[in-house]
């Protein structure tokens, strides 16, 4: 059964600060995060990171998953071609809690050039703290996953 508090994070060179400065505030927040890198800013490509962390989330390693690039949204349209994903790019706190309360989201997508690491922060808090809440919200994503095919 996967450990519900094992979170991957990925992100690609844009995003390698803020990605472990959020694997650092996970730890000490008692999750254990699985930062698979990469650890360098030489320039390489979002989408095989996003992938990456995808698999491990839809592969149930890890129950959530944190990914980053410059803006958010180049790692998040990757990492939801991955069946059984669902990912959000938030730049704030209210939207990071809706998709998990809402969508059960189960990654999230943070740009690193858009949001500073307090903001950031939150964000991740946000999304961690919150609770999908079933009901009408399950038909819904149920909806979402049978356009998987
Ligand atoms: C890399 O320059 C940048 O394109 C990437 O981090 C991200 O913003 C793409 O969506």
């Amino acid at each position: 059964m996967t450990d519900p508090k094992r979170i991957v994070l990925s992100s690609d060179h844009a995003a390698i600060d803020l990605r472990q400065a959020i694997a650092r505030h996970i730890a000490e927040r008692g999750w254990t995060a699985v930062d698979i890198g990469p650890t360098t800013t030489e320039s390489t490509h979002y989408p095989k990171h996003g992938e990456a962390a995808a698999r491990m989330v839809a592969s149930g390693d890890c129950a959530l998953g944190i990914i980053l690039c410059g803006t958010g949204q180049g790692i998040m349209m990757a990492a939801n071609k991955v069946p059984g994903i669902r990912c959000g790019v938030c730049s704030e706190a209210f939207s990071a809690r809706m998709i998990r309360q809402h969508n059960d989201a189960n990654m999230l997508s943070i740009g690193a050039r858009v949001v500073g690491e307090g903001l950031a922060l939150d964000i991740v808090d946000a999304f961690l703290d919150a609770e999908f809440e079933g009901g009408r919200h399950a038909t819904r994503v149920d909806m979402i996953t049978a356009l998987e095919g």
